[in-house]
């Protein structure tokens, strides 16, 4: 008697389990995104692209069954965040950015970890507000019309693995907070206006790989940097910089390097020898 009863309560007790779990199933399948964090996304691309596009109309559910081309997220505590923005004329999705600017609700996508937006007329300064985008591994804003320095705000950027800024009118001194970019792997700076000398604390940017810089009318020498102390670099592209003075012996020590980019500068001296024997196959 006990017996039968133990087992009818167990079998209840399976049932509910199942039907529980069965019930959890089916709320996943329609991809939970909190109203809050549409709103910011529809919001910043608003500012990408312009009001009229009606983001809640043409795409109500952005993360599940009406993706936006450009748009990743991903899952945190079973809900869906943004992680993934690629916004521009040389992606499929057709949003072309006319007017673009950064809204306030695009700095509020706190999961953003790629950002790109390479092509657009993103016009004026980077917004001091980038320095929110604290999980941001990925920024490409090449090919835009961004002026003014760059923001020492990228420097708190510490999780940051690569940095476009090539093809903008971004001018001035780098700044030393650069140096804060420990995990960064690529840092492009190409054509820009740069100027102000190389900022010693490139050297701090021990997981650099590929840097280029060419077309800044940086100036300054070589000799500024600790060369040695990057020794994961494979390509140095500081053509058309305005460098001046001899090549250091320490750029000799880079054993990873595959490319070093040197011309249209005004250099002097000879190539170390220690250089010309590392060129060699
Ligand atoms: C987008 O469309 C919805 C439904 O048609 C409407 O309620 C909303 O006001 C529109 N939003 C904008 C910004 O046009
Ligand atoms: C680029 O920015 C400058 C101001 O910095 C502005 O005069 C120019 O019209 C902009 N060009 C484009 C194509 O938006
Ligand atoms: C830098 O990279 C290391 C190794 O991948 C990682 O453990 C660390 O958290 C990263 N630092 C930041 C600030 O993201
Ligand atoms: C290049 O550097 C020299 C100083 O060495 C400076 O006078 C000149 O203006 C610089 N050129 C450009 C294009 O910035």
């Amino acid at each position: 008697m006990k017996n039968s009863f133990l087992a009818i309560f167990l079998v209840f007790l399976f049932v509910g389990w199942f039907v529980i779990l069965c019930g959890g199933q089916e709320d996943q399948d329609v991809a939970p995104m909190e109203t809050k964090e549409k709103e910011r996304l529809y919001l910043a691309i608003q500012g990408f692209i312009g009001k009229q596009w009606n983001g809640s109309d043409l795409n109500p559910d952005p993360c599940g069954w009406t993706p936006i081309q450009g748009v990743s997220c991903d899952l945190f505590d079973g809900f869906w965040y943004v992680t993934g923005l690629s916004i521009g004329p040389i992606y499929d999705n057709s949003l072309p950015c006319t007017n673009a600017k950064f809204s306030h609700q695009f700095f509020e996508l706190t999961h953003l970890r790629r950002l790109v937006l390479s092509g657009n007329r993103f016009n004026g300064e980077i917004p001091v507000s980038f320095r929110g985008l604290t999980e941001v591994l990925i920024i490409d804003l090449s090919r835009n019309n961004l002026s003014g320095s760059m923001p020492l705000t990228l420097g708190g950027l510490t999780s940051l693995l690569k940095l476009d800024l090539s093809n903008n009118k971004f001018e001035g001194k780098l700044p030393k907070e650069i140096g804060n970019l420990k995990n960064v792997t690529l840092v492009d700076l190409r054509s820009n206006k740069f100027s102000g000398g190389l900022v010693q604390s490139l050297e701090e940017m021990i997981s650099l790989k590929e840097m280029a810089m060419s077309s800044n009318p940086i100036g300054g020498e070589l000799s500024e940097i600790q060369w040695e102390n990057l020794r994961n670099l494979e390509i140095l592209d500081l053509s058309n910089t305005n460098l001046t003075g001899e090549i250091p012996e320490s750029m000799a020590k880079l054993k990873r390097l595959r490319f070093l980019g040197l011309n249209d500068n005004k250099l002097s001296g000879n190539l170390p020898p220690k250089i010309v024997t590392m060129s060699k196959p």
